[in-house]
């Protein structure tokens, strides 16, 4: 089975937005004795293959997150290494998301990255804002709380503005708000490494989704892992809150 996962997959039931909590790039590294950075190193690896696959596979929709609003609260060296291998990625895999019809976009606020960070996404986006197939978009210094808390400042200040009125908020009023809003909601919520939390990632928007989590670290997470969270994701019943 597990060589041929790919021919399981009802190609008619393909989960739509995939988000996933990219975990346990540290204890990789660990294990081998490596300082944490390879870790992060060997995680960029998968990030290629797993889009790859996921374009190939017809998903809309693929949200990773890359960097936390807490993620700064590490030493300086490894979040210096972390936007040194976003800054090289996007260097070296825009052309080839290009050609794959990659649609790159970010949730966050990246207005406190370094510039140089700054500047390769926005060519990144801009290059690829034509495209029609997978968008691929990276939570950077995303946290879910901080996004909602600027949706309710951004409603406050067009109320002040009487821009809006009281009976024009309601749930899709509010999705409107976030940074998330050209996304749908995800499907199935991934977080690999053997940790069952949802770390402030996606809070409003996974409602409804299926949860799917992995002992897998990151790093040796494979296509044949997408496969298989596809499958598992295709055994399930969704009912959203209703009777089947
Ligand atoms: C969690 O592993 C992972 C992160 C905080 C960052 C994810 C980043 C990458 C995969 C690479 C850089 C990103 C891009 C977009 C090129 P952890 O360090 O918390 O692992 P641990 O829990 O085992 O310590």
């Amino acid at each position: 089975m597990e060589k041929n996962t790919l021919n399981y997959i009802d190609k008619n039931n393909i989960p739509n937005h995939i988000a996933i909590i990219m975990d346990g790039n540290g204890r990789w590294a660990k294990k081998r004795f490596l300082p944490r950075t390879f870790g992060h190193k060997a995680g960029v690896e998968t990030i290629r293959e797993i889009v790859k696959e996921c374009s190939s596979l017809g998903i809309k929709y693929l949200t990773l997150y890359a960097f936390s609003t807490e993620n700064w609260k590490r030493p300086k060296d490894e979040v210096s290494a972390l936007m040194n291998l976003l800054i090289q990625y996007l260097k070296k895999e825009i052309k080839e998301l290009h050609e794959n019809n990659v649609i790159f976009n970010t949730i966050g606020d990246i207005s406190y990255l370094p510039n140089a960070a700054i500047e390769e996404i926005q060519k990144s986006k801009e290059v690829t804002k034509d495209n029609t197939g997978l968008t691929l978009t990276l939570a950077l210094n995303y946290g879910s709380r901080n996004d909602i808390k600027n949706a309710i400042v951004n409603i406050l200040k067009d109320y002040k503005n009487n821009r809006i009125d009281i009976d024009d908020v309601d749930e899709e009023f509010i999705r409107n708000y976030l940074s998330t809003k050209s996304l749908p909601d995800p499907d199935i919520l991934v977080r690999p490494s053997g940790e069952y939390r949802v770390s402030n990632f996606l809070l409003w928007e996974i409602a409804y989704s299926e949860f799917w989590f992995s002992d897998i670290y990151w790093p040796d997470f494979r296509k044949e892992n997408l496969h298989k969270l596809i499958l598992d994701y295709q055994s399930r019943e969704r009912r959203f809150g209703g009777l089947k």
